[in-house]
């Protein structure tokens, strides 16, 4: 898409962890665009997580679920949306192990609601408009030797979460196929950062670490994620938004692996840092449990592509990223208290419970 014209776009999800530092970019970097997000709130979507944004002219919030076809055919009816950055989804593995069902209706049946809406409203006339998809690394299953996800790579997705993503990448790339609606898609790796709900890893450790709560390790801790800041994240999908080939699958990662009990480890000693604990006394808490069904050994993704076609690269190191990370959650101590109280409870001993 061109820069430095009046357009209208919706962001989908746009109240969740990435969304809303999505939202935030393109609210703040382009006055001249009108950014509509929306979001059904579910648990992981918290209207806090843009309480710096909300008041900004060129902002507009829409609660709503982008499974309801009325709803989403009356949307796009009612306003002259020029593009469409989708990132509404279940983004929780664990979740989608208890609840696969909820995964496919949200991830592939609502993104399918949204590719039919906006074929309906854009039809022949696709000059300068754009459905832009937010997927995951996931899709491309689990790597057990120094091999690196491309673009290429097969997809062979392992847990309802993934599967669930991988089909709504398919029906994107479908309808380009079918319909030449013009799509792009970007497969991201494990984001970190201010606003992540505690359900994952690094929140969540930070969280326990912080109310002396033992640190559930699934496994050994050898399974290998490849982290990248959120913001940097954000950086790359305004550059695939603007300077991505339509048609085009971008991989987006740091070059960045770490097994889950070394994150834990590094975690533990900045906290211990940050909350003036003698060395050592967090990582006590670490308790190694019943491993995660089907656990995916590793994921690293080869983020060649977009650095040379696009010109983006991450701007923070882990180190760097992780101490913002750990200052955020504890500057932000009402945030989490917030949303790690009522549902969240259940959520928690149900999941560990067993393990
Ligand atoms: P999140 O769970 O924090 O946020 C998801 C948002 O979608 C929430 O605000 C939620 O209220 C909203 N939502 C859920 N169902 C909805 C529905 N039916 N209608 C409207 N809104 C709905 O997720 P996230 O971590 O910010 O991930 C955002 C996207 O990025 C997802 O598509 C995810 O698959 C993808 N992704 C995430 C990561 C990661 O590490 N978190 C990595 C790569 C890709
Ligand atoms: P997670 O943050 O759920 O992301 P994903 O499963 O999408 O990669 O988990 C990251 C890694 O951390 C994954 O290998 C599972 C592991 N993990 C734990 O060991 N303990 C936990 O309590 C959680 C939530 C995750």
């Amino acid at each position: 898409m061109e820069s430095n014209k009046n357009y209208k776009i919706l962001i989908t999800g746009g109240a969740g962890f990435i969304g809303s530092h999505v939202v935030r970019r393109f609210v703040t970097s382009y006055p001249e665009y009108t950014i509509v997000n929306l979001d059904k709130l579910t648990y992981a979507g918290n209207l806090e997580n843009l309480c710096d944004v909300e008041k900004m002219p060129n902002y507009q919030f829409i609660k709503g679920d982008i499974t309801n076809v009325t709803f989403i055919n009356s949307l796009f009816n009612n306003h002259e949306f020029d593009a469409v950055i989708h990132l509404a989804a279940e983004s929780h593995v664990d979740r989608s192990i208890l609840d696969p069902s909820s995964f496919v209706t949200t991830n592939v049946f609502g993104t399918v609601n949204l590719l039919n809406a906006a074929l309906a409203i854009w039809k022949d006339h696709f000059d300068n408009k754009l459905f832009y998809h937010i997927s995951t690394d996931e899709v491309y299953g689990s790597l057990s030797d120094s091999a690196y996800f491309t673009e290429t790579t097969s997809y062979d997705p392992k847990s309802p979460y993934s599967a669930s993503k991988a089909g709504s990448d398919h029906f994107v790339r479908a309808y380009e196929n079918t319909y030449a609606l013009p799509i792009v898609i970007s497969n991201c790796s494990n984001n970190y950062g201010p606003y992540q709900f505690p359900e994952k890893l690094v929140p969540l450790m930070i969280h326990n670490i912080r109310n002396n709560k033992l640190l559930p390790v699934y496994g050994k801790g050898e399974n290998i994620r490849d982290w990248l800041y959120v913001k940097d994240h954000a950086a790359a999908i305004d550059h695939v938004f603007h300077r991505g080939r339509k048609g085009e699958t971008y991989n987006i990662g740091g070059f960045n692996e770490w097994k889950n009990i070394d994150i834990v480890r590094l975690l533990c000693g900045i906290m211990d840092d940050k909350l003036h604990r003698p060395s050592g006394t967090s990582e006590k808490l670490i308790e190694f449990v019943k491993d995660r069904p089907g656990h995916d050994m590793r994921y690293a993704i080869d983020a060649t592509k977009i650095s040379n076609e696009l010109k983006w690269n991450t701007s923070v190191t882990f180190e760097q990223g992780l101490e913002i990370t750990v200052e955020w959650y504890l500057e932000n101590k009402a945030w989490l208290d917030r949303v790690t109280s009522g549902a969240y409870k259940t959520y928690y001993d149900n999941q560990y419970k067993n393990r």
